[in-house]
């Protein structure tokens, strides 16, 4: 008998990771669901459920916590979850000047967003090998091209991911682990981003793209074997634009637009 492989998503109880839950499902993978303990996944479950056959088996757990990958890792081995395609996707990130965010949040940024990503990775690795054709999906943010004042520590992470993500890619290249970034401009899912989306008017507007776009183009290039995949055409041209700017002028236009995160602490 043919044994089961699953797709592992974080954070996938609302937001991108539950269109990334929806898109997997849509074409037939069996999936793990990771998210904090709330109803949200049992929520995502049953509604996949009512529109797709596949297997779920959901699991809450805090990411940050020291030894959480582990158990998760622990956990797949001991009931013989075989996973194929791991989504980094859980993470958390807000906007406001630098000295005025708590320290904690800055610790859960650093905690979610890199620490649990890259142990996750490892942990999994030697999983993913064994059942090739494997794919990683690393979530970035189309910040993480740009430093952008006023969400430094959420930049400073997102480019981590970014940069750990294409060289992990090369490191793989003969192995059959697919590895891709996503970096996805503003996409409609919390009451944050949406405060922040409002915040920039007409402009934020023109490239918000929502989940179900993000999470359709991110599995389709990973599948693919895209290394980064930025969802939306004005999105990419930005990108491209971006990088091209001197540093400085990149600076001083992205702090001049980005003003009005400024106050979004108080
Ligand atoms: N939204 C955007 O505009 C945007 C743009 C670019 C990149 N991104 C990135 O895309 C990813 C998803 O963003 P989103 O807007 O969809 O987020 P979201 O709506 O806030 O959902 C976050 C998900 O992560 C889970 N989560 C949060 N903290 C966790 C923890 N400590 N342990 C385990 N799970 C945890 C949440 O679980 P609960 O539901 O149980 O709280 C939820 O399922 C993030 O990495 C984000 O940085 C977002």
């Amino acid at each position: 008998m043919e044994v089961k492989k699953f797709t592992l998503i974080t954070g996938a109880s609302r937001g991108i990771g539950r269109a990334f839950a929806f898109e997997c499902a849509s074409r037939g993978m069996h999936l793990l669901l990771v998210a904090l303990p709330d109803d949200g996944l049992e929520e995502t479950k049953n509604q996949i459920h009512l529109r797709f056959k596949v297997d779920i088996i959901i699991l809450t757990l805090d990411l940050r916590d020291v030894g959480a990958v582990r158990g998760l890792y622990d956990y797949c081995v001991s009931q013989e979850i075989m996973v194929n395609m791991l989504i980094n996707n859980a993470g958390v990130g807000r906007a406001g000047r630098f000295e005025h965010l708590p320290q904690q949040l800055y610790l859960d940024m650093l905690h979610l967003n890199i620490r649990a990503l890259t142990l996750l990775t490892q942990s999994f690795l030697p999983m993913l090998k064994e059942n090739t054709p494997a794919y990683i999906l690393n979530m970035s943010s189309m910040e993480a091209n740009f430093p952008l004042p006023y969400k430094s520590v959420y930049t400073g992470t997102k480019n981590f991911v970014y940069a750990f993500s294409l060289a992990l890619r090369e490191e793989l290249v003969s192995s059959n682990v697919m590895v891709s970034v996503l970096c996805p401009g503003p996409v409609l899912t919390n009451a944050d981003g949406l405060k922040r989306i409002n915040s920039m008017g007409s402009r934020a507007k023109m490239i918000m793209l929502m989940p179900e776009e993000v999470a359709k183009i991110g599995i389709s290039k990973l599948i693919r074997g895209q290394g980064m995949v930025v969802p939306g055409k004005i999105n990419w041209a930005l990108t491209k634009f971006m990088k091209v700017l001197p540093t400085n002028l990149k600076m001083k236009l992205l702090e001049k637009l980005f003003r009005t995160y400024r106050d979004m602490d108080s």
